[in-house]
């Protein structure tokens, strides 16, 4: 699988997202191991949790705990894999999506998650969203103070405007900002301008829900005819055109696709091997 870095990590251009397995609608356990399995028999060594991917109350770190046990059953060497998990969102349990920016509660997440993941530092620790109730340079000042703390190899931000991109390097410091993660997709490309931004200071940009999200991904196709049609015309699936589009976009560029099949990931980790031409990526980018 071919490269790209995060903060000075190398890590395949494709990574996991690991939010299907642990959210309404996730599958049994055993067909995430095996989803997680199969993601890492293709060269995926970069997988995307988060401490608020779970479904109940009191199962907070599902989706990490699932993440560490993958990791522990596989048979190859993980030693190289970027396990990325994010703090600051919250789900009580019934399906909805709170949040908290609050410097004591990162603290405390970040050692939950930790001991979900089991290990001694998170290889990148995202701030998850914007909390209105607590001013922004407050949440970051807490995120720096874990960095220093050695809690985190790397730092990241989510769901953050050009603007706050800038804030971020400013409290964490310039060359400690690893990784923005916007939502970017065909359907959702608002966020093009902080991917811009990113390329032009070598920030990691990790598109979410990349191909539309969960309820949305098997219908790109039918969705957005032009994917569909440069799909049919490479004899590969509108999902790969998606990804291969947005890698050829810049080099920060590192979608996470989120599988809860081995096949949607499978499929998925072959977009770094399709070369669009310029007339396609033209097209894709007007469609
Ligand atoms: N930072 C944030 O605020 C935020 C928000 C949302 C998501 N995320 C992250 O971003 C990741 C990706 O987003 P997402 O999971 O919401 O949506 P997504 O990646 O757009 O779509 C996920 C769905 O796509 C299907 N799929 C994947 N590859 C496919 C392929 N090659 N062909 C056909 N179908 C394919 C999967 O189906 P199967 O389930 O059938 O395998 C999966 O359920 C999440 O897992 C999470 O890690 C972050």
């Amino acid at each position: 699988m071919r490269q790209r870095s995060i903060g000075g990590t190398s890590v395949s251009a494709i990574g996991l997202g690991g939010m299907p397995m642990s959210i309404e609608g996730r599958p049994d356990e055993d067909r995430s191991i095996r989803t997680i399995h199969a993601a890492l028999d293709a060269g995926i060594n970069f997988i995307d949790t988060a401490d608020a991917y779970h479904l109940n109350a009191g199962e907070v770190g599902h989706n990490e705990r699932l993440i560490a046990k993958a990791l522990a059953t596989y048979g190859g060497d993980t030693a190289d894999v970027l396990v990325a998990t994010k703090g600051g969102h919250l789900r009580p349990g019934d399906g909805s999506w709170t949040l908290d920016g609050s410097p004591g509660h990162l603290r405390q997440a970040v050692e939950a998650s930790l001991k979900a993941l089991g290990v001694d530092a998170i290889g990148l620790y995202q701030f998850h969203r914007p909390d209105p109730k607590v001013p922004y340079a407050e949440s970051l000042g807490g995120l720096k103070e874990l960095l220093d703390a050695g809690k985190m190899r790397l730092a990241g931000i989510s769901n953050a405007s050009v603007e706050q991109i800038d804030l971020a390097r400013s409290i964490l410091g310039e060359q400690n900002l690893a990784s923005v993660q916007n939502q970017f997709s065909p359907a959702f490309r608002s966020s093009e301008g902080e991917l811009e931004h990113c390329a032009r200071l070598g920030i990691a940009f990790l598109p979410w829900s990349p191909l539309g999200g969960i309820v949305r991904a098997g219908e790109l196709g039918s969705r957005h005819a032009a994917f569909q049609e440069v799909a049919d015309a490479r004899g590969v699936s509108p999902q790969q055109v998606t990804l291969a589009w947005m890698l050829a976009k810049a080099p920060v560029v590192i979608p996470i696709p989120g599988a809860s099949r081995p096949e949607s990931i499978i499929d998925s980790a072959r977009a770094p091997e399709l070369e669009l031409s310029a007339a396609e990526l033209a097209r894709l980018d007007q469609a």
